[in-house]
């Protein structure tokens, strides 16, 4: 379980991904408008980072209580109240109704999920008519991997990162394993895509 420190700590570290994947989500799909969903938000960080850049209403999505009070936290810091909430819940049962959301993004949480293509699935029914999905893991750019990753192998306060990145190989693992992401794809039936980018591996869908 992290504590708030903890998730506001992770969040500094990869504080540069975030803008650089908000730009990239944006110049890709380009959607300035609508709603938009992060799921496994954490402190929020990249539902944030679209905020400021495009006039989404984003919904930060979390199954954990200090993140989503790291992401409170830090939406009222930016002053993005008006244009953002949070909501407690799992992936796998997202407690929107059919076709809400344009744009569903999620960074650093699809290996943590219990039953992929069910998350798939559910996260498929929420999205609009023509609305994409972007879901996955990524450093952002090479140079900011590189200073994440040389901070996380040298300094004291990341000790737990390491320990803890050792002692769970499978969710370490499933970030190099395209067949995990290509076979939950073809279990839900779907039409969708596993891309390479942004330093990292992603579930692309359109609906
Ligand atoms: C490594 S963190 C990534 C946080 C954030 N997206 C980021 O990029 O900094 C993974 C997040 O996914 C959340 N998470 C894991 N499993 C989840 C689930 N089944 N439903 C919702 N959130 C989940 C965790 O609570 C955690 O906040």
């Amino acid at each position: 379980m992290n504590t708030q420190t903890d998730i506001e700590r992770m969040s500094r570290l990869f504080s540069e991904v975030y803008p650089y994947l908000a730009l990239y989500i944006t110049d890709k799909y380009g959607y300035k408008e609508g709603y938009c969903l992060d799921i496994g938000a954490g402190a929020g960080s990249l539902g944030i980072a679209l905020a400021k850049i495009t006039n989404l209403y984003v919904v930060s999505l979390d199954n954990d209580s200090a993140a989503i009070d790291v992401t409170i936290k830090n939406i009222l810091f930016e002053g993005l109240a008006h244009r953002m909430m949070v909501i407690k819940t799992d992936v796998h049962d997202i407690p929107f109704p059919d076709n809400s959301f344009d744009l569903i993004v999620s960074r650093g949480s699809v290996f943590f999920w219990d039953d992929l293509p069910g998350a798939i699935k559910e996260i498929y029914r929420v999205l609009k008519p023509g609305g994409k999905i972007f879901c996955g893991g990524g450093l952002g750019s090479r140079e900011i991997s590189r200073r994440i990753q040389q901070v996380i192998a040298t300094d004291p306060r990341y000790k737990n990162v390491r320990n803890n990145w050792r002692e769970a190989p499978n969710i370490r693992d499933k970030g190099q394993n395209t067949a995990y992401f290509v076979n939950a794809i073809a279990a839900t039936g779907l039409k969708g895509s596993v891309i390479f980018d942004c330093e990292g591996i992603w579930i692309e869908i359109t609906k």
